[in-house]
């Protein structure tokens, strides 16, 4: 049996309540706080950093998961790792050394992983699999909440989802970008574990009618 994880996106929360957010979706049922960095460089928006993460950290016990629209990506990965992320993640686009990039995150105590734009070439993966605990497949271009889904995200899904098959080993497969009630069991279908929604969830009133909607479709995939 597949574990599937929900990953809401403080993106779409209300940043003058936060922590209040953050507390709300985790008891609503949330498994992983998703907390996009934007820099107004790699993609054409500015959100939070380092002290942000360090704000939220005490109001949630589960994993904190960074994903970094930033270039470049290495000075800024400690001061996260101090901040309390478990997990980080970037674009190969922002690093110039992904290899280092990877180890450097690990050798900050987190998982790591890459994320990949539609339409960012997966071969990236072939000579890092040992050091990867996550793969990120972006199904909208990175940058804004509450885009539309991008189908071609499907057959990315499964091409990952072949790679770790044969890799053997235990790699989170997150899919972040218009992932909502209706979709979500399109991309566990094609083989995603985890799941990012932000205007899906944070957008609506009743976070736990959200995800437990998210998770009746998913005990509905074969
Ligand atoms: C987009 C971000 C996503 C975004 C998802 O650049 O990486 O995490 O917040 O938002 P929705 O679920 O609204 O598409
Ligand atoms: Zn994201």
């Amino acid at each position: 049996m597949t574990t599937y994880r929900i990953a809401p996106s403080i993106l779409s929360a209300d940043f003058a309540r936060l922590g209040e957010e953050v507390r709300n979706v985790v008891a609503a049922g949330a498994d992983i706080i998703h907390f996009d960095v934007m820099d107004n460089h790699y993609v054409p928006n500015l959100t939070v950093g380092p002290l942000v993460c360090e704000a939220i950290r005490p109001h949630v016990q589960v994993p904190i998961d960074v994903h970094l629209m930033v270039k470049p990506v290495d000075r800024i990965i400690p001061d996260f790792a101090k901040a309390g992320a478990n997990i980080i993640t970037f674009h190969p686009e922002a690093s110039e050394h992904l290899d280092r990039t990877l180890q450097l995150i690990r050798d900050n105590g987190c998982k790591a992983g890459l994320v990949f734009n539609p339409a960012t070439p997966m071969h990236y993966l072939d000579h890092v699999m040992d050091k990867i605990d996550i793969i990120l497949i972006m199904s909208v271009n990175p940058g804004f909440g509450g885009q539309s889904f991008i189908p071609e995200a499907l057959n990315k899904i499964a091409i990952a989802r072949r790679k770790i098959d044969e890799s053997g080993r235990d790699i989170m497969l997150e899919v972040d970008g218009g992932i909502k009630i209706e979709n979500i069991a399109a991309a566990a279908q094609a083989g995603a574990d985890t799941f990012v929604a932000g205007s899906a969830i944070f957008g609506k009133p009743d976070y736990k009618a959200v995800i437990d909607a998210m998770r009746d479709q998913l005990a509905a995939v074969k």
